[in-house]
């Protein structure tokens, strides 16, 4: 496929087809504890350490920076990874809440009773758990995991809810409008956003 036929499928409201990848295959963090994120998420998620490496030097730059890179398994085969590298200096804080509450690794199971079994579950092994929170479209609980990553477990209660593209569209055109426009007439981006979104005719996408 060459790029001018990738671009006009992205850029249509049909564009989930046979060129989309097919599943995610690991999302990768940091970790300043292997061992701690081990026991959470074998013990607690549930999910089996199943590839484990460790380099001295990373194979795609070939910077010196020994890692241990470890790799937790869900039921489709995807998994959540870690690298711990020796000596590194702590991240500097979120400089805004959103980013604690925004930036988040949502997980689905199959049923609303299955999230509520998991709250109770995670509550159990002395997780703080939010939620249940029913979004009318999914139904959600959230946590973090020992490294400060805030997980979701979540169950669909609309079977289209992630197929709505010509909403979706609709709402980044607007979106992306609002801001150029703001931008143009040199009003405050925040509070035409702002505007834009309190007299938008409220979807049934509240999630987060
Ligand atoms: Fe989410």
């Amino acid at each position: 496929m060459t790029s001018t036929e990738l671009q006009a499928k992205q850029a249509g409201p049909d564009a989930i087809d046979g060129y989309a990848p097919q599943r995610l295959s690991h999302l990768a963090l940091i970790t300043y504890d292997a061992e701690a994120t081990t026991n959470f998420y074998t013990n607690v998620m549930r999910m089996p350490l199943v590839a484990a490496v460790m380099h001295e030097r990373v194979p795609s730059t070939g910077d010196l920076m020994p890692y241990l890179h470890i790799f937790f398994r869900m039921q489709d085969g995807s998994t959540i990874a870690f690298f711990e590298v020796p000596d590194l200096p702590q991240a500097p804080p979120h400089p805004h809440p959103a980013f604690h509450v925004f930036n988040h690794i949502a997980l689905e199971v199959e049923t609303v009773d299955e999230v509520d079994e998991w709250k109770q579950w995670i509550e159990s092994q002395g997780v703080e758990v939010l939620g249940p929170v029913d979004h009318t479209i999914i139904y959600s609980i959230y946590f973090f995991d020992p490294n400060g990553n805030r997980l979701e477990i979540t169950t669909p209660l609309l079977p289209d809810w992630n197929d709505r593209p010509r909403e979706a569209e609709r709402a980044v055109q607007s979106w992306v409008r609002a801001k150029q426009e703001a931008a143009d007439s040199g009003t405050e981006i925040s509070q035409a956003l702002h505007e834009l979104i309190v007299s938008t005719e409220p979807s049934n996408f509240d999630a987060d």
